[in-house]
């Protein structure tokens, strides 16, 4: 069945981290119109009890709602891996989360060790404590508390010495457990990619769930018939932010898409 609801695709996150997620889902389906929020006042998340993660994820899901969405993307694995459920239990909507991709990257490793670098909010969620259960025995996961990273890119010191140096402090003893596999389990640390790169080296696989995420959105939007097939229309991106709008700006440079600054 071809449908043409152009309701737009909501995506929350405590900033930026999230805006990977959206360019993902904007490749796969160009003719959506997509709402992107980040709460850039209240982040970081990670470092907030269970309940205020809670509570803010429902500010921003009610916010999105008010926009009229048909789904909504929790670009942020601390909001999902605290809040989904309550989320999923309170409205009718669609959510789409984003978890660590523990699972695929216990499919590759071939030394039985993983790195997972997240925040302290996603290691010590019950979520993912249940899909660490699940992986073989024999594989041992390295965990690490991103500890400083999100503040400094929402500052836009993604460059700086100061995550260089962090960096180095929580890979190095990965490296030295022999890990082969690296999960990234915060949408923030993608834009760390190149820097982490150049610490692990070649031989370690970085791995995110971005586009798994992204297609999940088009399969729910495709079983409850609310794809937009039209392409014959401009589509409206607006990304609004409750701090200042300098950080979006600037990732955001050069595509075509509406920047608001908006108290919420
Ligand atoms: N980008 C988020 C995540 O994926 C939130 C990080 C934070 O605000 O601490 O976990």
């Amino acid at each position: 069945m071809k449908t043409h609801n152009k309701n737009y695709i909501g995506f929350f996150d405590s900033g930026i981290g999230g805006i990977s997620i959206w360019k993902r889902v904007k490749d796969l389906l160009p003719n959506e119109n997509t709402i992107y929020l980040a709460d850039c006042k209240n982040a970081p998340y990670g470092q907030k009890s269970k309940e205020e993660i809670i509570e803010l994820s429902i500010k921003n899901t009610e916010f999105l709602l008010n926009q009229n969405v048909k789904i909504i993307v929790v670009a942020c694995n601390t909001a999902t891996t605290n809040a989904i459920q309550i989320l999923r239990s309170k409205y009718t909507i669609p959510f789409i989360g984003i978890e660590p991709a523990i699972k695929p990257a216990g499919l590759i490793t071939k030394t039985q060790r993983i790195g997972i670098l997240a925040t302290d909010k996603t290691l010590n969620s019950d979520l993912f404590a249940k899909t660490s259960e699940k992986l073989d025995s024999d594989i041992k996961i390295i965990e690490q508390v991103g500890k400083g990273l999100v503040n400094l890119i929402e500052g836009g010191h993604i460059e700086s010495n100061e995550i260089k140096n962090l960096l180095h402090q929580y890979l190095q003893p990965m490296l030295q457990k022999n890990i082969d596999t690296l999960v990234l389990g915060c949408t923030h640390y993608s834009y760390l990619i190149p820097e982490i790169k150049k610490i692990i080296g070649k031989h370690i696989k970085i791995i995110d769930s971005s586009l798994a995420v992204a297609k999940q959105t088009k399969n729910i939007l495709h079983s409850r018939n609310l794809l937009n097939i039209n392409n014959e229309f401009k589509t409206i991106d607006q990304f609004y932010s409750n701090k200042n709008t300098t950080i979006l700006s600037r990732i955001l440079k050069n595509l075509p898409v509406t920047i608001c600054e908006k108290n919420f």
